[in-house]
């Protein structure tokens, strides 16, 4: 029997579309029929039904400001889709914002994943549009995009503008937390805190700090899942929409020529991701995040590794909260193009992009550099190795890691007394009493905020004691196994593993504990004999927290630490590679 037009239509496209993956009825043809019903419901015309279909997601939401241009976004992907000849269909998945993520946005990552891998699976594309920003969302489609196999472009939201106090330029969130901590000296008061409330983010738009969201935007471009100079233009500009639109135009023909995720996400693109996380400066959230995407194509990062590459890895983006600018600036400067370029030696030039062509081809597309004042030759860094040292020692005998780029030179080879609060709860009670033993050469140690004792907040940027704060105290080793804000800063030693929470040495320090960092040395060493700390593991072993019912039920029983990215276990492949292989 003759086809009809519509499905011979939809072959000679070259490409599945709107017959790909069809609803199991028990009768293909059925499900086929079915869903060109409805979807001739909305108004679709058969030469509309055969083009290439490429998904959208939105995560535009109330909830998300950093998602606040996602309408103009879309809009303009499918503009350029449809130049291009496909049809686009944007759907809705999960979006998450920092600020509004009770216990934290961590916890919902991986389910946001989840969620965009499997609609991406059941629902007819070609290729995708992942339109993310905010911190968790990027690696949350990347990770479901890996997992799902398609053609996929990433499409950065874009930063925030600064804006202005008093005369000084101001962003999220760097100065969020210095003003804050300016405030809990009493070196402002609640009239000032409230006036520079209004001018910390200017416009819609990602954090304009090199934070998570900004290093994950970067990431993305250097793992060839961009548009080239994909990653730096702002939320509200029209740089913006027009990587939008060509980011529609470029799914297309990926759809058509069959470019894979996997041929784009390959171990050499995630090499060339570690050399500009380093080299940015970038969010130590980066390393979890890239793992977790690595590991979702089947790839362990050797953390060792990726510390000797730090080692010949200069930061060369004068960005906050490593250096002086923001976003904005880095765009002007020509993004991403300028810091590859100056990096070229050290990347992987013939790892495949989204437009077909080698990061090297990009590189030499984009023509020559010019002037400017945001990313260093490599002959003049920020800093002279890159950002993110690793750590170890019986404290943390998976590892642990510092930003080093962000921390205090005096206080990273340091010795001092431990003063210990036991989870998030005993920190909020005790940290501001004025009772409290404490002084500024002790090391504060934060316990059960890893990934299973409190899905890894924020909250490894512990605030100065308040006593000490006001007697004019700026930073104190702290040491914990959660994570920090990329826009923090600080002496802050992050992700300790094993976590306290499953029993690791970090559950049996005590106060008082002497505990020695070398950041030279790279060691976090608890100075209290093993017979000792084994007494008291046996006198207090620890119980991993569980959950009755539910997605936190699920996140407890699967997730792991953050050596491998915090992903839930039965999300990963068996691991192939360990990368990087030649640092
Ligand atoms: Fe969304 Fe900072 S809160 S990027």
């Amino acid at each position: 029997m003759a086809k009809p037009e519509t499905d011979r239509a939809m072959l000679d496209s070259g490409t599945p579309g709107m017959t790909k993956g069809l609803t199991h009825y028990g009768d293909p043809g059925f499900s086929l029929f079915l869903r060109k019903a409805f979807i001739k419901g909305a108004g679709f015309t058969d030469s509309a039904l055969a083009r290439p279909v490429i998904g959208i997601t939105n995560t535009g939401s109330a909830y998300n400001p950093c998602h606040g241009n996602a309408p103009q976004l879309i809009e303009a992907v499918k503009r350029g889709v449809m130049l291009a000849g496909g049809l686009p269909m944007d759907f809705p998945t999960i979006s998450i914002h920092e600020s509004f993520s009770q216990p934290n946005s961590m916890f919902l990552r991986n389910l946001m994943s989840m969620d965009t891998e499997e609609l991406l699976r059941a629902q007819p594309m070609d290729a995708v549009v992942l339109i993310g920003g905010c911190d968790k969302t990027v690696p949350a489609q990347l990770m479901g995009a890996a997992s799902a196999g398609l053609p996929a472009v990433q499409l950065i939201t874009g930063s925030m503008l600064t804006g202005s106090h008093r005369g000084e330029r101001v962003g999220a969130c760097t100065d969020c937390r210095r003003y804050w901590g300016r405030f809990r000296a009493q070196e402002i008061d609640q009239h000032e805190l409230a006036e520079v409330n209004t001018q910390l983010v200017a416009s819609v738009g990602t954090c304009s700090v090199m934070g998570t969201a900004s290093t994950m935007a970067c990431i993305a471009e250097a793992l060839g899942m961009t548009v080239p100079g994909g990653a730096s233009p702002p939320a509200v500009t029209a740089d913006r929409m027009r990587i939008a639109e060509q980011s529609g135009a470029l799914a297309v023909g990926m759809a058509r020529q069959g470019l894979t995720i996997d041929k784009v996400l390959t171990e050499k693109a995630f090499e060339n991701a570690m050399r500009v996380l380093l080299a940015i400066g970038g969010s130590s959230n980066g390393i979890v995040h890239l793992t977790a995407i690595a590991g979702r194509m089947g790839f362990q990062m050797d953390l060792q590794a990726l510390d000797r590459m730090g080692r010949e890895t200069p930061v060369l983006l004068d960005l906050k909260p490593s250096g002086q600018h923001y976003m904005e600036d880095f765009h002007h400067a020509g993004g991403m193009a300028t810091l590859l370029r100056e990096l070229k030696p050290l990347l992987h030039l013939d790892a495949m992009t989204v437009t077909g062509r080698t990061l090297g081809q990009e590189i030499e597309a984009a023509g020559p550099g010019f002037k400017q004042q945001v990313v260093r030759p490599m002959s003049q860094p920020i800093y002279p190795q890159g950002g993110i040292a690793v750590l170890r020692g019986n404290l943390a005998p998976g590892g642990a890691i510092i930003k080093q780029s962000a921390a205090n030179p005096v206080l990273m080879e340091h010795e001092g007394r431990a003063v210990v609060f036991e989870n998030l709860q005993d920190l909020a009670e005790r940290i501001d009493s004025p009772d409290l033993d404490v002084n500024a050469d002790d090391i504060l140690v934060l316990k059960h905020i890893g990934p299973k004792g409190a899905a890894m907040p924020e909250a490894g940027y512990l605030p100065i004691p308040k006593k000490l704060a006001l007697a004019g105290c700026k930073d104190m080793v702290r040491i914990s196994d959660g994570r920090m804000s990329g826009t923090a800063f600080g002496t802050i030693v992050l992700h300790i593993t094993p976590e306290s929470a499953i029993g690791g040495p970090l559950a049996y320090v005590q106060n008082g504990d002497r505990i020695r960092l070398s950041v030279a040395r790279r060691e976090l060493s608890l100075l209290v004999s093993q017979a000792e700390l084994d007494q008291r593991q046996a006198s207090q072993p620890a119980t991993p927290p569980s959950a009755q019912r539910g997605y936190l039920k699920l996140f407890l029983q699967s997730v792991t630490q953050a050596d491998q990215g915090a992903d839930f276990d039965f999300l990963m492949p068996p691991m192939t590679a360990v990368i990087p292989r030649n640092p």
